[in-house]
């Protein structure tokens, strides 16, 4: 490929890749995608420009042309690229397009992202049947003695890590659950058919700072700025059916609330 009919793959790329051997579990594209993204997100592909031939990309980055075109459907899928038959795959002009999600509308991640066009992934990080601490036990209206489930999920749309939720939910009120139940699918679909859909939330919204393990989780840098809220939501018979705390990332997410006179 002559070297004017594509941009130079930058070695920043090339080692942003985990390597084959590497710790990282998720699917080779999806790191490829990763990589690439990070790489126009830092400017190196700039809007409008050719991504670099896929035959070249895939040389350079020691995989397969397969992964690489998966990698790049990925990326248009995002909005991120755009894919033109015949020329090649381009920086889209304005990078992807942020999520404004509404805080007046009472919503699940899936149905968020569903209206997008995109698909939601909810990977469970970890599960497990406890109590209640003290706080949770108000804030949920349970005594300390009653069970709860903890349940924390990595919520991707379109494979793309968006936010890491963990929800609190009591154990009586959801009937016998496991991690099986939860692993992708909508949790507030399941809490729907077991007769606890929630109606209404209050939800306190804050700023943090990406610790190690969120930034790993959310694949932004240590320290990126990130929107932690913390959510009770009640079903129609008053009671309260979840207590979520969530991190979304501040590069992705615009919170958006609609003020009246
Ligand atoms: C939103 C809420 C979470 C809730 C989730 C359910 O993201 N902030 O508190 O757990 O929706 O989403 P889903 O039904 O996709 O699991």
């Amino acid at each position: 490929m002559p070297a004017h009919l594509s941009s130079p793959v930058p070695s920043a790329l090339a080692a942003a890749l985990p390597s084959a051997a590497g710790l990282s579990s998720s699917p080779r594209y999806m790191q490829v995608a990763g990589a690439l993204q990070a790489a126009i997100e830092r400017g190196e592909y700039p809007a409008g420009s050719a991504l670099p031939a896929e035959r070249e990309l895939a040389a350079r980055l020691g995989v397969s042309r397969v992964t690489v075109r998966q990698a790049t459907l990925k990326l248009a899928e995002r909005g991120l690229v755009v894919r033109r038959h015949g020329s090649g795959t381009f920086v889209a002009a304005s990078g992807p397009e942020r999520i404004q999600h509404p805080l007046s509308r009472l919503t699940s991640f899936t149905e968020d992202m569903h209206s997008r066009g995109l698909s939601a992934g909810g990977q469970v990080l970890s599960f497990g049947a406890g109590h209640p601490n003290p706080q949770e036990a108000m804030q949920l209206g349970l005594s300390p003695g009653q069970r709860v489930y903890r349940v924390r999920r990595l919520r991707t749309a379109g494979g793309e890590a968006l936010a890491v939720e963990e929800s609190i939910l009591s154990a009586e009120r959801l009937g016998l659950l496991s991690a099986a139940d939860v692993q992708d699918v909508s949790l507030y679909a399941l809490m729907q058919q077991r007769g606890a859909a929630p109606v209404r939330a209050l939800r306190q919204l804050r700023a943090v700072n990406a610790d190690q393990e969120l930034a790993e989780l959310l694949g932004v840098p240590l320290g990126a700025a990130l929107l932690s809220t913390e959510r009770v939501a009640w079903d129609a018979a008053g009671r309260a059916v979840e207590l979520a705390r969530a991190s979304y990332r501040g590069d992705r997410y615009d919170f958006v609330m609609e003020l009246r006179e």
